[in-house]
């Protein structure tokens, strides 16, 4: 590990502690982890081992949990604009999402192509929104008014239904009222001839990106919430499924990148480090998007708050000084953050940055510029750390 420029540390023993926080918040419910946030393989085996599904967002994630021997059960493949080769594929591996209309035929039809009497489920873009809102038009799921409409089906049988439609909630109220429409919707479409055995939360706990800003989601209030809804659904559906992804990992992860050089130009003191917006893009890309206004939550999952993260310097320096620190990349954007007072840091000295677990790794510019490639560590409870 020291002899990487930049690199991701993953910890185990937060990721778990994170898991029994969920198990705890929402009894009887199953988590199947949304493996794009961080397909780390010691991340994935983590929460496998711990009775995790997966919640792929591609063929490719699809494959990734196979594997791992993911049972045909435990995945969950929901994604906008799936080819024909994707379904092929998917089908006898796996849970298949319908994402659309044109998508559920197509389904069928590949469903009949490969002997039919596939269980699936439906994404639906449902008539509520998360802020008490009404649900607007989306490039996800079937609009709710059109499900009086679905073609029929020879081939799949739709035994479950899939929502959602915000991450990165922090009020448990918020949440709670979600989690109740989507109860209420499954009620609904049952009286509707509709035999639902498996509902589908997707996700929405949000983490605290920005402790001078944010609260964190009080996981207490938000059980005795879902404690209180599932006796009042019990029986709704044999399996109810959230997808977790950043409430798992996104604290769980740091990017640490070594100091290269150090300069003053006209008064200002610049940190440039080894890996910038190759190694961890999100402070860049918050940075950019203040450039055009305040940050919304449209630009979720790369970016989720103004601040997205703390910076440390790993020394043991007991002055500060005020310094802009930037990557490496012939980039007038690569800059993690502008006259910000950290201790005192000199070349050599590693920078540390905190909400490094989730939407980090994979979403950074890895390719860009043949720089070398990041790599990623993961410290397991017994305090090892493997590549
Ligand atoms: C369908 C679906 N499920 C789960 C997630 C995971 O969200 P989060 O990482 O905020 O928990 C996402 C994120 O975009 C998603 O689109």
């Amino acid at each position: 590990m020291k002899n990487a420029d930049a690199y991701y540390l993953y910890d185990e023993a937060v990721i778990l502690d994170n898991l029994r926080t969920l198990k705890q918040t929402f009894p009887g419910f199953r988590f199947f982890y949304s493996a794009k946030t961080n397909p780390n393989r010691h991340v994935l085996q983590t929460l496998l081992a711990n009775g995790c599904g997966i919640d792929a967002a591609s063929a490719g994630e699809v494959r990734l949990a196979e594997g791992f021997r993911v049972a045909k059960d435990d995945i969950s493949y929901s994604a906008p604009g799936k080819t024909d080769e994707d379904l092929r594929y998917a089908l006898p591996r796996c849970r298949v999402i319908a994402d659309s209309i044109g998508e559920l035929s197509r389904l069928d039809k590949i469903a009949g192509e490969l002997g039919g009497g596939f269980e699936i489920g439906i994404r639906i873009n449902p008539a509520f929104g998360m802020d008490a809102v009404a649900g607007g038009p989306s490039q996800f799921g079937i609009d709710y008014e059109l499900l009086d409409s679905l073609p029929a089906l020879q081939n799949v049988k739709i035994t479950s239904i899939h929502t959602h439609i915000q991450s990165q909630n922090l009020g448990w109220e918020t949440l709670a009222r979600y989690y109740e429409n989507v109860f209420a919707l499954a009620e609904n479409l049952k009286t509707r001839g509709f035999s639902i055995r498996i509902i589908n939360f997707g996700s929405g706990c949000g983490i605290v990106y920005d402790k001078s800003c944010q609260t964190p989601l009080d996981m207490e209030a938000l059980g005795d919430a879902v404690r209180k809804l599932t006796e009042k659904y019990a029986g709704t559906a044999e399996t109810l499924i959230i997808e977790p992804g950043r409430y798992l990992v996104g604290k769980a992860g740091v990017f640490r990148t070594r100091i290269i050089d150090k300069k003053v130009s006209r008064g200002k003191t610049y940190l440039i480090a080894s890996g910038g917006m190759n190694g961890f893009l999100r402070p860049a890309a918050a940075n950019i998007a203040k450039l055009y206004g305040p940050v919304s939550r449209g630009a979720e999952p790369l970016i989720s708050c103004e601040t997205p993260c703390e910076i440390s310097v790993l020394n043991s320096a007991e002055t500060t000084e005020v310094v802009t620190v930037t990557g490496n990349l012939c980039s007038g954007f690569d800059v993690f953050a502008r006259d910000i007072a950290l201790p005192k840091a000199e070349v050599g000295d590693y920078l540390e940055f905190s909400n490094a677990g989730s939407y980090a790794c994979t979403l950074s510019l890895r390719e860009f510029a043949a720089q070398p490639k990041v790599k990623e560590f993961f410290r397991t409870v017994s305090g090892e750390v493997v590549e």
